[in-house]
């Protein structure tokens, strides 16, 4: 099977580029919240690709894994899986894993060597993602699949309570965690681009679909808000919230009385040309 070469070194610390962090302690909280979230969305478009026994597949920024899991588990027992990361220590060991510590923008990845590749939530993160479509692309045997499956964070629609204070202060805190990633080199908006990009990366059969939720107080959306306020905190503060506005978000997030629209989660396909 054929792999991406790894990166040579373990990066310490928060990575340049990347807001979160997989080392900290909030980690296991965000992928958490993710897989709740989108794993049933992200797993139901895989499904349409066909991806089935003796599938070769690469898992981009895997996270905590558990898409790369399932994954392994449908290409079982002659298909491989590639889970990669800059961070790839959360990722489970799990039978036709194969996992790497790998940075998708500079580390080697091989060309024609994969029938299925997946990102999710990954190249928003990242300034060069159009170079990342198209070393993506070239990843792919003629024919083969991309799903990236990202969000469009323009659209947060606090609904209730009625309060306008709180709905402002949940708008507010929105577009700080906005201005966070983009300081970071993040597009928090890409999901709207993604289908653009990769048509013009030279993916045929582009196939954006958008999906919107309600987040309500336990949702796993609204965990994973309150989660941003406490993993991003550092970040936050440096863009003006507070301390005290940060408790006020996830007292409002827990409120039995919260509602909100969630941002747009895209989930986008395409192939390599079969010629
Ligand atoms: C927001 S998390 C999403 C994790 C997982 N894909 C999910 O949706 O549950 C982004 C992941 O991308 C990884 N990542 C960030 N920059 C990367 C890069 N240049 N190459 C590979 N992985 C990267 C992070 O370490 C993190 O695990």
């Amino acid at each position: 099977m054929t792999a991406p070469a790894p990166a040579p070194d373990p990066a310490p610390g928060p990575v340049p580029g990347y807001a979160f962090d997989n080392d900290s302690v909030h980690a296991a909280e965000q992928h958490g919240c993710l897989a709740a979230a989108y794993d049933p969305a992200t797993t139901a478009r895989l499904e349409r690709t066909g991806v089935g026994p003796g599938w070769r597949c690469l898992e981009v920024g895997a996270g905590q894994g558990s898409v790369a899991a399932w994954l392994a588990r449908r290409v079982a027992p002659s298909g491989r899986v590639v889970a990669t990361d800059i961070k790839p220590g959360r990722i489970p060991a799990v039978p036709g894993l194969v996992v790497l510590r790998h940075d998708i923008v500079r580390d080697p990845v091989p060309e024609g060597a994969y029938d299925l590749v997946h990102a999710r939530l990954v190249l928003s993160h990242l300034p060069e993602r159009r170079a990342v479509l198209a070393r993506l692309l070239r990843s792919l045997r003629p024919g083969g699949w991309l799903q990236v499956d990202e969000f469009d964070a323009a659209h947060h629609a606090a609904l209730l309570p009625a309060d306008p204070a709180a709905r402002d202060l949940y708008t507010r805190f929105q577009r700080a965690k906005a201005d966070v990633l983009r300081a970071a080199g993040g597009d928090p908006e890409w999901g709207r681009h993604a289908a653009a990009d990769m048509c013009d990366a030279g993916f045929t059969e582009v196939d954006p679909l958008p999906r919107v939720e309600l987040w309500d107080a336990g949702s796993a959306g609204a965990r994973l808000q309150a989660h941003h306020t406490r993993h991003l905190r550092d970040r936050l503060v440096a863009v003006g919230m507070t301390d005290e506005e940060l408790a006020r978000v996830r007292l409002l997030l827990a409120d039995p009385a919260f509602r909100a629209s969630s941002c747009v989660f895209y989930t986008v396909q395409g192939r390599r040309p079969a010629a």
